[in-house]
């Protein structure tokens, strides 16, 4: 079972990658999640990534083929996948699609539908752990004792990326190069609308339901 959430930034695709990984026992395969790690650790690859996620843009195509092949290749994705964030170009759609045997007929797209308003909302307020990755908002989730995580007590921080001028930037990427996948799936995979407005657990059960009846 392949699962794939298209949505913007902020469009709540890692929170539900996360609660359908624990439900599912798929992996969530994220881009971002994997490039932010790399970034920190200094290796080659967080160094290349890093200009681009800083400045909101995305990273060269080149690059992150490279990674999710990695990642999908290891023995716990062999049933499936949950992908967070890729693809987001349609290069990267194609290569997803070599990488599975040139066919997408088998994948469930869900298409995160989110107000502009409310994803700069999500996106201003929103803090993480940079130790398990947990998210939090400072006004709609925040975490039980200020500015620390309920899992591991690690002080949490701001996205860089989550700085006002970087959101444009990457809600203006997602615009002119993600968007047009919604339209390369519509005829390629079985693609589900997601009005992601909504509480965590009303998307949940909805996401839950869906692959009940597609996958
Ligand atoms: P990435 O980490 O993938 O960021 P993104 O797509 O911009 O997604 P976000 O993590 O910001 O949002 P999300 O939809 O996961 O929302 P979340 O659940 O966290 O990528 C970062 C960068 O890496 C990119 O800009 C690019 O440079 C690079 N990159 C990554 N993948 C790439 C690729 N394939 N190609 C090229 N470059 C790539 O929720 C957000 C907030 O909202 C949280 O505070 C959460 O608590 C809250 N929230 C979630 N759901 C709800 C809800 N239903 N109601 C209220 N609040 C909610």
């Amino acid at each position: 079972m392949n699962l794939i959430l298209l949505g913007a930034p902020g469009a709540g695709k890692g929170t539900q990658a996360k609660r359908l990984e624990e439900r599912l026992g798929l992996p969530q395969v994220s881009t971002g999640d994997m490039l932010r790690a790399a970034v920190r650790e200094g290796t080659r690859l967080g160094l290349e990534a890093k200009g681009f996620m800083d400045r909101g843009e995305l990273v060269p195509d080149s690059v992150v083929i490279g990674v999710a092949v990695e990642r999908i290749a290891r023995p716990d994705a062999k049933n499936g996948f949950v992908l967070d964030g890729f693809p987001r170009t349609l290069p990267q759609a194609r290569g997803l699609e070599e990488m599975t045997g040139g066919d997408s007929r088998g994948f469930v797209v869900f298409d995160f539908e989110v107000p502009r308003g409310e994803l700069v909302r999500r996106l201003s307020g929103r803090r993480w752990c940079p130790a398990c990755q947990s998210t939090f908002h400072l006004e709609s989730d925040p975490p039980k004792r200020t500015g620390v995580c309920d899992v591991d007590g690690v002080a949490l921080v701001q996205r860089h990326d989550d700085e006002e001028s970087v959101i444009a930037e990457r809600l203006r990427e997602y615009d002119a190069r993600t968007f047009p996948l919604i339209e390369h799936y519509r005829t390629r995979a079985q693609m589900v609308p997601i009005d992601g407005n909504r509480p965590k657990d009303v998307v949940f059960q909805e996401l839950l339901g869906a692959v009940e009846v597609h996958a």
